[in-house]
């Protein structure tokens, strides 16, 4: 059976995350969806269980996809799915450059591991979840740049004064 882990910070998760999530459950039998800390993002809107409760609920369609948190390194959590690949989803040439040295650093830790990139479909080169939280903050429309179901925890989390 092949396995594919896309981990991701998803604060919050985008439609652009959505379509790669789509597209890799089309390739392997499993694909593991991982919510995960990125250290270089320091202060994220939604906490680990908020982000998590909102990629199930994107996610919810999908019968080959299940939903996982970890706050420890990608290298050391995909051990656990021996012969599994990592899904990074690349927008920009930029994105590479900064993915490039992921592979690198986390093959280092762990040789066996294989990462995997698809390219962004064009219609979603422009989104970020940096965009989205920006939008959100101005109470601006969300829809077309998230999931329909997590629009309103969006708007809920702008509500109590997430920025
Ligand atoms: O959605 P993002 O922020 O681009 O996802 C980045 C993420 C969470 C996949 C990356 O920061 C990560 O792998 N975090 C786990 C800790 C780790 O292994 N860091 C890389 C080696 S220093």
């Amino acid at each position: 059976m092949s396995t594919a882990i896309y981990p991701g910070s998803f604060d919050p998760i985008t439609l652009g995350h959505l379509n790669i999530i789509e597209r890799a459950a089309k390739i392997f039998d499993e694909l593991v969806v991982t919510v995960m800390f990125n250290a270089a993002k320091k202060t994220p809107m939604f906490t680990l269980e908020e982000k998590l409760e909102m990629v199930k609920k994107s996610v919810a369609g999908f019968e080959n996809v299940r939903v996982e948190s970890s706050d420890g390194l990608l290298a050391e959590y995909a051990k656990q799915f021996p012969g599994a690949v990592i899904i990074k989803g690349l927008r920009a040439a930029s994105d590479f450059e900064y993915e490039f040295i992921m592979d690198q650093v986390n093959k280092n830790m762990n040789p066996e591991l294989e990462t995997m990139f698809l390219t962004a479909d064009h219609e979603y080169t422009f989104l970020s979840s940096s965009i989205v939280r920006e939008l959100a903050s101005y109470g601006a429309e969300l829809k077309g740049y998230v999931p329909d179901v997590i629009i309103e925890d969006i708007r809920a989390k702008i509500a109590e004064g997430g920025k």
